[in-house]
């Protein structure tokens, strides 16, 4: 199994407060690796981190075969092209329109409006919206903001999405709807996701394989069904 991204033994730190605290992991081509945890544990951090958007104190980063820990910031760009990143909230540009968002990166670059429109187009469909083309965020429900923000992720074909709590704070069903999404990418392009929540439910969902953080570090990694079985009392009360 080819991999699409390595940390080793990875410190960082906030002023003098360490926040990531030796942590490793692998991310394997075509999988979902759930990273679960409770707020404040650092998983946020790790998505910053991984993007290149802190630096780190310790340890490797290594983005497929490149080591990129201690880059410079315009060495990041052509990083940053092989991860679509799927902000909390969705984190759209309220004064663009779905086109405009979706395409955000595509006007930068000035390419011409045809093709501009068709790969739009092409990313929405993926998402299922299409018609909301010429919407704007405030007419959105928040289910489709997340989709919309999906579908800009996924502009330049990267093959590695990081989604930060994409269910969070939609109702059941529309949250299903975000993991059937993020799971379709895997099975249809073989995409290899980081998804950082603490529902434990869609974890299960989506998961291939899950690593527990707590307080900056990892204490569990396994499938779901390992996880149930953990002697761990935070683990246990966790999925309780
Ligand atoms: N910019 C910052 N400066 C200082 N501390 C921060 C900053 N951002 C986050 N933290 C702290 O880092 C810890 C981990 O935060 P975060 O990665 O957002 O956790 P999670 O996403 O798991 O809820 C928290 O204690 C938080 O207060
Ligand atoms: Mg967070």
């Amino acid at each position: 199994m080819k991999t699409m991204l390595e940390v080793d033994n990875l410190w960082f730190k906030y002023e003098d407060r360490y926040i990531l605290k030796g942590i490793s992991l692998k991310l394997f081509e075509g999988e979902n690796l759930i990273i679960l945890g409770g707020s404040g544990g650092g998983k946020s951090t790790i998505l910053r981190v991984l993007l290149g958007l802190e630096e780190v104190d310790k340890g490797k980063i290594i983005i497929m075969g490149e080591d990129v820990t201690h880059l410079r910031e315009d060495e990041w760009f052509g990083v940053r092209k092989k991860i679509g990143m799927v902000f909390q909230d969705g984190a759209l540009f309220d004064f663009l329109s779905v086109r405009g968002n979706v395409g955000y990166r595509l006007y930068e670059q000035r390419l011409p409006q045809d093709e501009i429109e068709k790969i739009v187009r092409e990313k929405l469909r993926i998402v299922g919206l299409e018609d909301v083309i010429d919407y704007m965020p405030s007419e959105l429900s928040g289910g489709m903001k997340r989709r919309v923000a999906i579908a800009r992720a996924l502009v330049g074909d990267p093959p590695i999405m990081f989604y930060d709590e994409p269910t969070t704070g939609l109702d059941p069903i529309t949250a299903k709807i975000i993991v059937r999404h993020i799971n379709s990418l895997r099975d249809k392009f073989g995409v290899a996701s980081i998804v950082v929540t603490h529902e434990l439910n869609y974890a299960y969902m989506l998961a291939d394989r899950i690593m527990m953080l707590k307080d900056g570090t990892f204490i569990f990694e396994g499938k779901s069904e390992d996880l149930v079985k953990c002697a761990d009392p935070y683990i246990k009360e966790f999925v309780k």
